[in-house]
């Protein structure tokens, strides 16, 4: 088996007049966390729901777990449905029946024995702060409730396979972290990850790949740190004196930094994979003296930003 566990080819997908996907091609490989990005619109959305079976594209070829998906052969779909934990933006729960017996549904469902079955939904249901709501309708739930019997639902057979459409929706920061760890977790226990969201700070903790799509089509994509490396970083540097700033500035041009602004005490350098210390160890050596310094990390919301803002 190759080591790609979902590859999409050119998938194209209208809606009547809309443009969804104007041919979305990319691979997920195993064990990754991937994070497919983009503003409200964009199509991250209709993407899962023809991995998932539920859209079918215009044109354009989906694998999964190196199988082509065929739209009409509902029982390839639904043996490849088993390997996939899928939490979607209608979190789709049926609201009279209870945390505990909608669990055990969902793990009857995937097969798991009763024992089994009973020892996960116990552990799912403390790991996600349920244990008080057991016996209670999921009707009666808050809304981060809701989302949080959606993604022990997700998670309850252990899947090769996760498959989010927005998990920390509706989470508050508690849970959103609860959520990172559990996603970890089952990283480490071999899960690959395809997940979309606008949570940035969630994806630049948690994504090893992250993709930006923007109208129907992939605008950036790469490993994180390559996506991050791309972008300028700065660091600001503070002088005591203006002789001090006049001299570093001379000293950090002739060495090939590039100052891109300058202040009454003070000066910014930016360039790629920019290191302090390498600024520091030319101004010591030279005698200048340095007040204080500030270094601005690249974020992926600087890469989101440049990326959308561009369309
Ligand atoms: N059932 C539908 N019928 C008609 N148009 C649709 C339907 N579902 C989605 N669309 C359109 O397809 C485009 C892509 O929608 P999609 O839901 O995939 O976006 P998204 O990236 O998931 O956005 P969001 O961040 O808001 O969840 C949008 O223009 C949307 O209006
Ligand atoms: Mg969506």
């Amino acid at each position: 088996m190759s080591d790609k566990i979902i590859v999409i080819k050119n998938l194209k997908k209208s809606y009547k007049e809309v443009n969804a996907l104007r041919g979305i091609s990319l691979e997920v490989r195993r064990g990754q966390i991937f994070g497919l990005l983009g503003p409200n619109g964009a199509g991250k959305t209709t993407t899962i729901g023809i991995l998932l079976g539920l859209l079918r594209p215009d044109s354009g070829s989906v694998m999964l777990f190196d199988q082509e998906v065929f739209y009409s052969n509902t029982k390839q779909l639904q043996k490849l449905k088993e390997k996939i934990g899928v939490l979607l933006e209608t979190l789709g729960l049926y609201e009279p029946m209870t945390v505990y017996e909608y669990l055990m549904f969902y793990a009857r469902l995937y097969g798991l024995l009763e024992s089994t079955a009973k020892e996960r939904v116990c552990e799912m249901v403390e790991i996600f702060g349920l244990s008080e709501k057991k016996g209670t309708p999921i009707g009666k739930l808050s809304k981060g409730m809701k989302q949080r019997v959606a993604i022990a639902r997700a998670l309850i057979h252990n899947p090769k396979l996760l498959i989010l459409d927005e998990p920390s929706t509706s989470l508050d920061p508690v849970w959103q972290r609860c959520l990172r760890e559990q996603l970890i977790k089952a990283k480490a226990n071999g899960t690959t990850i395809f997940m979309c969201s606008h949570n940035l700070t969630e994806v630049e903790r948690i994504c090893d790949y992250v993709a930006i799509m923007g109208h129907g089509v992939i605008k950036a994509r790469g490993e994180l740190k390559e996506l991050l490396n791309a972008f300028e970083k700065q660091i600001t540097i503070e002088f005591e004196t203006v002789s001090d700033l006049k001299k570093a500035e001379i000293l950090l041009e002739s060495s090939n930094f590039r100052v891109v602004s300058k202040q009454r005490n003070s000066l910014v350098v930016a360039g790629r994979n920019l290191k302090l210390h390498q600024l520091l160890e030319i101004l010591y050596t030279n005698g200048v003296k340095v007040h204080d310094t500030k270094e601005h990390f690249v974020t992926l919301e600087d890469a989101y930003w440049s990326v959308v803002s561009n369309e």
